[in-house]
């Protein structure tokens, strides 16, 4: 388990292990847009990870290629369905505000 904060939603909460960032969010009902299901193929449920990075799984080439395509900054996001936790520890990400 890990403590995941959203940070712009004021939303604490303890993350499972092995669960990616979106699937826990939406176990907690928290607004988290997701168009392609989780599929790594429309960036919308992008997040800025603000801390914690190295409790989540690296970033694949497929999510790059995405966030790429969509015109977001690989290196300013990472799409949530992507994300999955892999430890302890604290992560705290921002969602982007809506479009
Ligand atoms: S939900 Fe579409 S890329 Fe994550």
């Amino acid at each position: 388990m890990a403590t995941v904060r959203i940070e712009n939603l004021g939303i604490e909460y303890e993350g499972e292990t092995g669960w990616n960032l979106l699937e826990c969010d939406l176990l907690r009902e928290v607004d988290h847009p997701h168009d392609c299901g989780g599929n790594c193929a429309c960036s919308t449920c992008k997040v800025a990870v603000i801390l914690g990075g190295e409790n989540l799984s690296p970033q694949g080439e497929d999510e790059r290629d995405t966030l790429d395509a969509y015109g977001w900054d690989p290196d300013a996001f990472r799409l949530a369905c992507q994300c999955v936790i892999q430890g302890g520890g604290e992560i705290v990400i921002r969602l982007p505000d809506p479009e």
